[in-house]
């Protein structure tokens, strides 16, 4: 356990669990760290073959912590460090969401390779609401998803997906029972781990393909990203957020 990320390990299976249920799991800058770190040690262990996300409570994660995000683009360089260890992560990435998935809730699961979701799972992309733009390349992995008109009610009007239109948009693997989600989950990290491990590992590098794309595109939404953090509008949004009140955005 170390702030709010709840670390487990099972038969070569490690669980990631964000563990910070009274902010919806919002993540902080020590909950990135503690991720980014167990990502590199699962990466580096070769008797570890798979990475399994769950979130404690009645939401996945709420996404970045918006005080974080309010110190401006400092607040953001733990999350930018594990958008891009998730992202060129090389063994299998399974997720069990249940509730909201706000923001990286949401994007980091273009880089999981299962995504089983509880049917009152919601996905929410709403960078647009925030004055920032989307992150961890998902203004491009979205749109190849889940094709640019779903993806656009995401990322231009910050539209919810629910569970059923995640599945048939391709975003999830299957919707599970809410009771049995993470057995599910786990069940499935177990039969991975029963794979031959070389042939599972070539086989998901295939899948991935060239990642040139990718990282040129996660470079310049993090470029645009730091810049938007200390605009006003994002600072609006921001302040709004915590004063729970509705932002007024300035024209001109
Ligand atoms: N950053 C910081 N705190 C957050 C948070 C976030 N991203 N998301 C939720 N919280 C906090 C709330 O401030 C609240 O704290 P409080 O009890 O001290 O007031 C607590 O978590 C519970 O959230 P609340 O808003 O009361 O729950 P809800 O069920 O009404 O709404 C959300 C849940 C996730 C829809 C709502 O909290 C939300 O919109 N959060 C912001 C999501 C976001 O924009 N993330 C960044 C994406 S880039």
């Amino acid at each position: 356990m170390s702030d709010g990320i709840r670390i487990m390990e099972t038969d070569g299976v490690i669980e990631i669990q964000f563990d910070r249920p009274d902010k919806k799991n919002a993540l902080t800058g020590p909950m990135y760290r503690a991720m980014t770190a167990a990502l590199a040690d699962a990466s580096a262990r070769p008797d570890i073959g798979a990475v399994l996300f769950t979130g404690q409570g009645d939401a996945f994660c709420a996404g970045n912590d918006l005080k974080d995000f309010m110190a401006g683009p400092e607040g953001a360089a733990a999350a930018f460090a594990f958008i891009q260890a998730i992202a060129a992560f090389d063994k299998p990435l399974i997720a069990a969401v249940q509730g909201l998935a706000v923001g990286v809730g949401t994007t980091m699961l273009f880089h999981c390779d299962l995504v089983y979701a509880a049917p009152d799972a919601r996905f929410i992309m709403p960078f647009v609401n925030l004055g920032l733009v989307p992150e961890a390349g998902s203004s491009l992995l979205a749109p190849t998803t889940l094709g640019h008109a779903k993806a656009a009610a995401m990322l231009l009007l910050g539209e919810p997906m629910d569970a059923d239109a995640a599945d048939r948009a391709g975003l999830v693997t299957a919707i599970v029972p809410a009771e049995g989600l993470l057995a599910h989950a786990r069940a499935k990290a177990a039969a991975l781990m029963a794979k031959p491990p070389q042939a599972l590992l070539a086989t998901r590098r295939l899948m991935k393909g060239d990642p040139a794309a990718l990282n040129a595109r996660m470079e310049e939404e993090a470029r645009l990203f730091r810049e938007t953090l200390s605009s006003p509008e994002a600072q609006e949004a921001f302040a709004a957020f915590f004063e729970k009140r509705a932002p007024v955005f300035r024209r001109g």
